[in-house]
């Protein structure tokens, strides 16, 4: 299997994101999952064996299993003709759409940057939580904590406030009424399958021609979520299927978290890529297609 961390096609170029380039076919647009790996938001040079199509199959999966909460921005799975034959599996021809200015975060489970904010201010994203929560702790209920989407550098977390002074409170109300009925369903499935969905972020978008608003980019993947093994969580331990592997690696090194990144050891390359692919398996149940 090639790894692929760079892309050049014979197609209008539209967009290189820290992980997916975007080429646009006629009016749509030819969205490619690269094994390209960002932590920090910053982009590694070793690209992770079979990434690009975790993220592009398990995408297409929830974005199938979650169309009667949202309908979504998936078009096709198959490859337009005459491209090179690496797109597939790792590819989707999606409706494009105008992306709402908001990462629609949302969190059953106290950890990460929620844990730090609240370990400093006794609150996330504006909102305040019981006192005495751990690393991991489950929250009462799945609160919504949307940040920027920044085109350069960190996503700010935002409070409602600072939320609906951005999109407006309608479309605010309907993002987290979505998002958290996006996460609640999909949380009980995972949980279902030996997963704990410990939180999540959406994008969601506009269709040009109409008012209405879609599911767009990735959907509860291990690069937009985190996921636990539950049999682990349930004795006290949060073994992450998921990029946090690579974070609690990089935190050992002394990197300022600045361009440019360390170079990655082959073992965190390999145990990185084994664990989407586990997610992927336990999941779908499935083979990866590649
Ligand atoms: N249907 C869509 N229409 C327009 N833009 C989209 C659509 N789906 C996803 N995007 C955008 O394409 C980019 C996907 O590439 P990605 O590597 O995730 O970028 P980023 O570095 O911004 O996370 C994101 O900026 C996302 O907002
Ligand atoms: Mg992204």
């Amino acid at each position: 299997m090639e790894i692929i961390t760079n892309t050049h096609l014979p197609l209008p170029f539209v967009r290189k994101g820290k992980v997916r380039d975007s080429y646009s076919v006629d009016d749509k647009i030819l969205m490619i999952s690269t094994d390209r790996l960002s932590a920090f938001d910053v982009v590694f040079e070793e690209g992770i064996p079979y990434k690009g199509h975790v993220l592009n199959q398990l995408s297409a999966f929830w974005f199938d299993r979650t169309k009667h909460i949202i309908a979504n921005h998936l078009l096709d799975l198959k490859v337009p003709p005459n491209l090179p034959p690496f797109l597939n599996g790792r590819s989707m021809l999606v409706k494009s759409a105008i992306p709402v200015r908001l990462e629609c975060v949302v969190r059953g489970y106290l950890t990460g940057g929620g844990y730090t904010d609240y370990k400093k201010t006794g609150m996330v994203g504006g909102i305040a939580l019981p006192s005495g929560l751990k690393n991991g702790s489950k929250l009462e209920t799945p609160i919504f904590t949307p940040s920027t989407k920044a085109e350069q550098g960190h996503d700010e977390p935002l409070t409602p406030g600072q939320a609906i002074n951005l999109v407006g409170s309608q479309t605010y109300e309907q993002l987290k009424q979505k998002s958290l009925e996006l996460y609640s369903f999909a949380h009980d499935y995972a949980l279902s399958k030996g997963l704990v969905l410990a939180d999540t972020k959406f994008e969601f978008g506009y269709l040009k021609s109409e008012e209405k608003m879609i599911l767009i980019d990735e959907a509860l993947t291990p690069d937009s979520s985190r996921y636990w093994l539950r049999e682990k969580y349930d004795q006290g331990v949060l073994e992450s299927l998921d990029k946090q592997y690579v974070r609690d690696y990089l935190e050992t090194l002394k990197w300022n978290k600045q361009p440019p990144a360390p170079k990655l050891p082959q073992e965190v390359v390999q145990k990185t890529s084994d664990r989407y692919l586990s997610a992927y398996m336990m999941l779908t149940g499935k083979e990866l297609s590649v």
